[in-house]
């Protein structure tokens, strides 16, 4: 290919370059841009037959292989690479793999979120991906769903600000920046509306109720700068989402203004042919997804012969096709693609998984971790002479829990199958040896297993190719196990059993009917509760779980979730004392999974507060998490200034330790033409409030915040009365209220 094409000439406006590369492509070619494919298979088929614009899953291998293959191609346009790096870069043997997001959103941090995103995208840029799949901006609604680990968990404001954080540090400098990737808000939008917990179910969701919940966060990062938004799995309304005009064309690129790219997710085209059965082939398919505004096709190879043939058959005009190949030769412009393919190298990837990235990685795990009970066993005292601390339970040593979903052999790529370098984490048996003093004496017992593995009788693989996971049976109660662990227990001053989930109950195709403690893990806890040596229960767990008695009565209990690399030395910390517990729930627990939903913005409405047998009442609520010391919250007062609600509270710290406390502001609309949350976060302010001290916090929040979305489907400010309650945590009886007037 000559240099002097115009679409070459790097001083041409983007504009110009693409018009000009566009004339010159066949359909073909358009449509290989069109395409997404998946490089664990045969890339060269991908590249040279299909002429993929982009790839995903790509073994650092491949990765080569792949570059090297398009050079050969007639226009040598770039490929745009893509992988789930979405709790650092997934699988590249030896990155830094962080909290999971839902550990992550235990901070309610944005600048530490920030921060982890810019590592995050050093270290995938420095491979040669461009594209991370993330944020995940769906809202929890059913813990059973296998991808509540994925989420920032369930309050739209909370998860629309980490969000916002995520896409501003991958995307560094923007578009053009080297050292960035482009951040894709996924999954647009509803998808976890399940029925029952069951992935990808259709969604029973109105469009108002999109508007109330759903879409806000997605809003929120398209002013941020996300160029890209995957679309989720789900109908709605018997409207597939890649089918749905309303929402990509009317809400999205109409009253947004969205000028970005949208990615199906995966084979979604192929689904509405041979799962969701709305498209009789292949070419229906197509005509139809590139009607609605889908420019990027997942995974779905038969597009390649579909669009051509939709096109042969009327069905599509080839203007349809230029419009989404128009939107993607713009991204790979504006990326600066054609001057600099971003091909991995070697001299940065040095800096993967150094000593700094760690370091940021422990600082996010120690933020992570909400302390959700405490009888005052904690903190231990690690200037006490001698102690024995029994180390118990099938997380306390394991690697795989510690990380989660989506890192190394979590199942999703084969070229990783002994996961991350051992070395790399530090599990809470490791944390505890490292931190704890030299002449106190550890000892490790696993105790109780979680599951045993069994093949889907259904097959290995699902009709889109995809593996199917082994089924997760509970295992059985292990008595020789308990018994060992039992006596380690008897003779220890501490028992800390860590507890939780597997990655096998986790993720895409793994929801769970259930959310108890599987296999021996109750027997476990019981065993260990009766010996009455003080039992500190720490949940390592991809999604919150229901707590058995003897958790519930235990000294203390600690919510890990998946806290990453560093986070077993975070929980030694955590519990020696080393660090103060500053973590909050991003989400709400059931006591029973019956209860569900249990999300904190409830709407109001409903015959008594309770079931027959059962309070109503979630065992732990959004935005709960103790300190060491407690803080007492006073003398809360509120004006409205011009376009401001502002107000201000005094925090007192009543004990011996510094206390970092997240003052969570929710508006409660007293009298509304609809029926609207019962409160709403708005604003949120973290404070060190010093020992023994009072400080008075200003907040603030602009007045045009106290929204709800009318019957028709408007997002507007009712005049009124209004409260604004601010304390630690939604539960009512922790919130101060004052009445302001809008
Ligand atoms: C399907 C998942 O739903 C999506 O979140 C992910 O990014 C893609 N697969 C690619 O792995």
């Amino acid at each position: 290919m000559p240099a002097d094409v115009p679409y070459r000439d790097p001083d041409l406006p983007v504009n110009e370059r693409v018009e000009d590369l566009l004339s010159r492509m066949t359909l073909p070619e358009k449509v290989g841009q069109m395409l997404q494919l998946d490089a664990r298979g045969d890339v060269k088929e991908i590249v040279s037959e299909k002429l993929a614009g982009s790839i995903l899953h790509t073994s650092p291998a491949k990765m080569l292989e792949a570059i090297d293959l398009v050079a050969k191609t007639r226009l040598q346009i770039p490929l745009l690479t893509a992988e789930d790096c979405i709790h650092g870069h997934s699988f590249w043997p030896g990155a830094t793999i962080f909290p999971t997001q839902l550990a992550m959103a235990a901070t309610w941090d944005p600048a530490l979120i920030e921060r982890v995103a810019r590592v995050t995208a050093l270290e995938v840029a420095a491979t040669g991906i461009h594209q991370t799949f993330s944020p995940v901006l769906c809202i929890t609604r059913d813990l059973r769903w296998g991808r509540t680990d994925e989420t920032f968990g369930e309050d739209p404001f909370l998860i629309g600000e980490l969000g916002a954080a995520m896409v501003r540090g991958y995307q560094g400098g923007g578009l053009s920046d080297p050292t960035g990737i482009l951040a894709t808000a996924k999954h647009f939008a509803g998808y976890s509306e399940t029925q029952g917990g069951r992935d990808a179910s259709e969604a029973d969701i109105s469009r108002r109720k999109l508007r109330s919940w759903f879409l806000p966060p997605f809003e929120r990062v398209a002013r941020e700068g996300c160029e890209v938004f995957m679309l989720g799995y789900q109908s709605m309304d018997g409207v597939p989402i890649t089918a749905n005009k309303w929402l990509l064309n009317d809400v999205l690129k109409g009253e947004w203004g969205f000028a970005g790219t949208l990615v199906t997710d995966w084979d979604n085209v192929g689904r509405m042919v041979w799962e969701q059965r709305v498209c009789a082939d292949y070419a229906e398919a197509a005509a139809l997804a590139v009607k609605a505004g889908n420019d990027l096709v997942m995974t779905t190879p038969g597009f390649f012969e579909g669009a051509q043939e939709a096109i042969d058959r009327g069905l599509l005009a080839e203007e349809d096709i230029d419009g989404a190949v128009r939107r993607l030769l713009r991204l790979k412009f504006s990326m600066g693609l054609f001057e600099n393919p971003r091909a991995p190298d070697p001299a940065r990837q040095q800096m993967i998984g150094s000593e700094a990235h760690q370091e940021l990685n422990l600082e996010t795990a120690r933020r992570a971790l909400v302390l959700l009970r405490n009888s005052g066993a904690l903190p231990l005292d690690p200037e006490s002479a001698f102690k024995r601390i029994a180390i118990i339970g099938p997380n306390a040593d394991d690697v795989s829990a510690q990380l989660g979903d989506w890192a190394g052999n979590s199942g999703q790529v084969d070229w990783m199958p002994d996961g991350h370098p051992r070395e790399m984490t530090e599990t809470v048996l490791d944390g505890f040896r490292a931190v704890a003093p030299q002449r106190w004496d550890i000892t490790h017992s696993r105790g109780a297993d979680i599951e045993r593995l069994v093949a889907d009788p259904e097959g290995e693989t699902f009709p889109d190719g995809q593996p199917r996971p082994p089924i997760s049976q509970g295992a059985p109660v292990d008595e020789h196990l308990i018994a060992l662990a039992r006596a380690e227990a008897i003779r220890a001053d501490y028992a800390i059993v860590v507890v939780g989930d597997t990655v096998n109950l986790t993720g895409e195709h793994k929801s769970t009917a259930t959310l108890e403690l599987q296999g021996g893990q109750i027997a476990l806890l019981d065993a260990i509760a009766a010996t009455k040596t003080p039992m500190i229960v720490v949940l390592m767990n991809s999604k919150p779980c229901v707590l058995p008695p003897s958790v519930l009565d235990a000294a203390a209990v600690i919510q890990a979730f998946n806290p990453g690399m560093r986070g077993g030395r975070a929980i030694a910390e955590l519990i020696l004392g080393l660090i103060e517990p500053t973590g909050r729930m991003p989400l709400s627990v059931p006591r029973h999974v019956g209860q569900q939903p249990v999300y904190y913005n409830q709407i109001r409405g409903q015959h008594g507060t309770r079931y027959a047998d059962l309070t109503q009442d979630p065992l732990f609520v959004f935005g709960e998490g103790l300190s060491y010391s407690p803080v007492t919250y006073s003398d809360l007062s509120v004006s409205v200034d011009g376009d401001l609600v502002k107000a201000s509270v005094t925090l007192r710290n009543e004990g011996t330790r510094p206390s970092f406390e997240t003052i969570q502001v929710y508006v409660s609309d007293l009298v509304t033409s609809v029926t609207w949350a019962v409160r709403e976060l708005k604003a949120y302010k973290q404070v060190t409030v010093p020992v023994g001290e009072s400080i008075t916090v200003d907040l603030e929040l602009p007045a045009s915040a106290c929204t709800l979305v009318t019957a028709d489907g408007r997002r507007v400010v009712e005049p009124g009365d209004f409260e604004l309650q601010v304390g630690p945590s939604s539960r009512d009886r922790d919130l101060l209220k004052a009445g302001f007037r809008l």
